[in-house]
């Protein structure tokens, strides 16, 4: 009897499973876009190729067989051109961050942080508190110090590893991640944030801190492509088991609970140990702020917002210099280190030199630190509002386009678009030429939502950049082996340092 009912139940969900399927494919309305046949009935699809870290390639792949308009899943379309990456990024309000960004929300009472913020209402109050107080031009130079520190920090790093690696080939991933993430981590919490003089990944409760990082934007991103799967990770028990605090052989807390308490320490606990130094820091210019001001937070809200920019940057920024060091250490790149350190001889500071800043940039393009596509949502009023659409996409409809497919576009940046040339940046003519080069860099996105850790990014890459190339002349052994997960991670880079 039992045998039966069971079975019968197992008819009934083939069935339904079935059903969806045929409908997905044949009937509903993103039906009429082309694409592969398991994306349209499944998510599955995207995770799959997604874990395998190279879905931006897979999705170039689909353009050039399908065209600009792709679809990647049962609800999802992706698009190539430039002129629908500024539809959908630019500033027309009837896109939104859906249900895909729910991971950075909270799960008891759905608040956001600026990264999360689902409606532009909701957004533009978050950018007004963030980076109103403590990310605008004068705080960012005002970091200018804590940054130059840290490079110096990672050069005597680099002299000491260097020297012991086997055959003089250092991999410099781990060492650049290290670097950003300490960079990152005193800047946003502070130099209290640290109880030693260590740099935090260097403390004894930063142990792990980087590799969960890592897994964390890996996995984290990776499940929010299936709607059902970024539930489960929400639900009480998941929680808990992926929060799980971790520790050392002697009982000191590591991970990213370590750093997770120590923060909450800082700015819930015993302000004063933010606000009560000199030093600036990103915590420490939202916590001044008066509770009368419009950018005033509470410090349950700093604390949020300051965890997400550890979320946000010290990844993308580890991936945007790696890109950078491993250019300038191919044969293409050999000249051009020569070129920058000619004319650093002739400027007061590394951002002035207009060729560090080509190669920097060229390079950002070239490997995309995020070569991600960010998803947004249709809303009421943007059905048609995506170049190249004809059809009204239905209100709920997910589009993205992928940041490294636009820097890669041959239409977009001409034939030689998969190279890297350095003086496609040096050669423009005039302001128009200028503009029409920045309006293609899509590497930070663009519009409202665009990076709001751009100039910071800046700052640490092209002063790391600088600093190495004076000291060293580097060069690149082998082949860079990465994955693109939410930002291209590295996992080799080897590299040989002979001193100047
Ligand atoms: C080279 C390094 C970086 C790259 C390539 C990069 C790129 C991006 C991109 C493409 C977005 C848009 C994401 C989306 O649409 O969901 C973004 C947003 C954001 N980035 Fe960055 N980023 C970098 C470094 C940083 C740093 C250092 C910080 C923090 C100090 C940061 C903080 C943020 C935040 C908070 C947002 C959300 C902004 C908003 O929605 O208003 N990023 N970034």
């Amino acid at each position: 009897m039992s045998n039966s009912y069971s079975f019968i139940v197992f008819q009934l969900l083939v069935i339904a499973v079935l059903s969806r399927a045929i409908y997905r494919r044949f009937f509903h309305p993103l039906h009429i876009y082309p694409g592969p046949f398991l994306a349209s009935i499944t998510n599955v699809w995207k995770v799959y190729r997604y874990l395998q870290g190279r879905l931006q390639v897979v999705e170039q792949d689909l353009h050039q067989q399908y065209g600009p308009i792709v679809r990647t899943g049962p609800n999802s379309l992706s698009f190539s051109t430039p002129e629908a990456f500024e539809s959908i990024y630019g500033f027309n309000h009837g896109f939104e961050k859906g249900d895909f960004y729910a991971f950075a929300r909270d799960k008891v009472n759905g608040t956001s942080n600026i990264f999360s913020a689902r409606t532009h209402a909701e957004h533009r109050d978050r950018r007004r508190k963030v980076v109103g107080a403590a990310l605008n031009t004068s705080h960012v130079h005002s970091y200018n110090p804590i940054v130059a520190k840290h490079v110096q920090q990672f050069l005597s790093n680099l002299s000491i590893i260097s020297a012991d690696a086997k055959d003089n080939v250092l991999n410099i991933a781990e060492p650049i991640h290290a670097f950003t993430f300490n960079t990152l981590a005193e800047l946003v919490y502070g130099p209290s944030l640290s109880i030693t003089k260590q740099p935090w990944s260097g403390t004894a409760n930063g142990e792990g801190i980087l590799t969960a990082f890592r897994a964390m934007s890996k996995y984290v991103w990776g499940a929010s492509h299936i709607p059902s799967l970024s539930w489960i990770f929400s639900t009480g028990p998941v929680l808990r088991l992926t929060r799980k605090p971790t520790f050392n052989a002697a009982g000191i807390a590591t991970g990213l609970g370590a750093l997770a308490g120590r923060a909450r320490l800082l700015l819930l606990e015993d302000s004063n140990l933010v606000t009560g130094v000199d030093q600036p820091s990103i915590a420490k210019s939202m916590l001044v702020i008066d509770k009368g001001d419009s950018r005033y937070m509470e410090p349950a809200e700093a604390f949020k917002e300051c965890f997400n920019l550890m979320f946000a940057g010290p990844g993308s920024t580890a991936a945007a210099l790696t890109g950078v060091l491993e250019r300038l250490g191919s044969q293409d790149g050999l000249a051009w280190q020569e070129m920058i350190r000619n004319e650093l001889k002739q400027v007061n500071e590394a951002s002035e030199s207009k060729v560090l800043d080509a190669v920097v940039r060229e390079s950002m393009r070239y490997s995309t630190p995020f070569p991600s596509a960010f998803p947004r949502e249709i809303q009421s009023g943007a059905e048609m509002a995506i170049a190249g659409v004809e059809t009204p996409l239905p209100i709920g409809t997910v589009v993205a386009s992928n940041s490294w497919i636009v820097s890669h576009d041959k239409g977009v940046w001409g034939t030689d678009a998969g190279l890297w040339k350095p003086e496609r940046w040096l050669d423009v003519k005039g302001d128009a030429g200028k503009k029409s080069l920045e309006d293609k860099f899509v590497v930070f996105s663009k519009g409202p939502r665009g990076c709001i850790g751009r100039d910071i990014a800046m700052l640490i890459v092209t002063q790391a950049v600088a600093a190495i190339v004076s000291r060293w002349r580097i060069e690149t052994i082998g082949e860079m082996k990465s994955g693109a997960w939410l930002e291209m991670q590295v996992e080799w880079c080897g590299m040989k340092f002979t001193k100047l």
